[in-house]
């Protein structure tokens, strides 16, 4: 029988996500189950791409929390994607010390690159552009990451050229 926990305004989470689940909820004391619900969202991501409003109550009620608390942790930090992205999700540094380096103009560099927009992504699914916050690499900028896990630092246009043209080699 399914265990699927799922609710008429909650999106379904399949016994493999619960069994992931269950696995962050006890590595904390039973009464702060809630404490797991960053590697919670984080599963959900993994899984499905982004974190939808329907993911975060569901993670909400499994966790017995309120959906707004949820959905607190979901805006607050950058590695959540509320929206669909790309197969690669570049994020530009554009906070202050780098905004004076160059963040802004990788920025750009990479949207006209491209041919899209500030969070946009491209027509073929493969690239999203966004700004993101410090990354704790001020002096190395412009910085960035790519799918929240691998940074690159020093990105003239030329590396940034340099990265689009081989993650797009790689994908062919
Ligand atoms: S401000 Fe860009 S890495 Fe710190």
């Amino acid at each position: 029988m399914s265990t699927a926990v799922a609710t008429a305004a909650a999106a379904p989470l399949s016994d493999a996500t619960l069994a992931r689940f269950a696995r962050e909820v006890a590595k904390y004391p039973a009464e702060q189950k809630q404490s797991a619900v960053m590697a919670c969202l984080a599963i959900v991501q993994q899984e499905q791409g982004w974190v939808s409003s329907e993911s975060e109550k569901a993670v909400a009620e499994y966790l017995g929390m309120p959906p707004m608390a949820v959905h607190e942790v979901t805006t607050f930090y950058n590695m959540y994607n509320q929206k669909p992205v790309g197969r690669f999700k570049l994020a530009v540094c554009t906070n202050a010390p780098c905004m004076f380096a160059g963040g802004p103009e990788a920025l750009k560099h990479l949207c006209d690159k491209l041919g899209i927009e500030p969070y946009g992504t491209t027509a073929d699914g493969q690239f999203t552009v966004q700004p993101c916050e410090c990354l704790g690499a001020c002096g190395d900028a412009p910085v960035m990451l790519v799918n929240d896990r691998n940074m690159c630092s020093f990105m003239s246009n030329d590396k940034l050229d340099q990265l689009v043209d081989g993650l797009r080699r790689a994908e062919d």
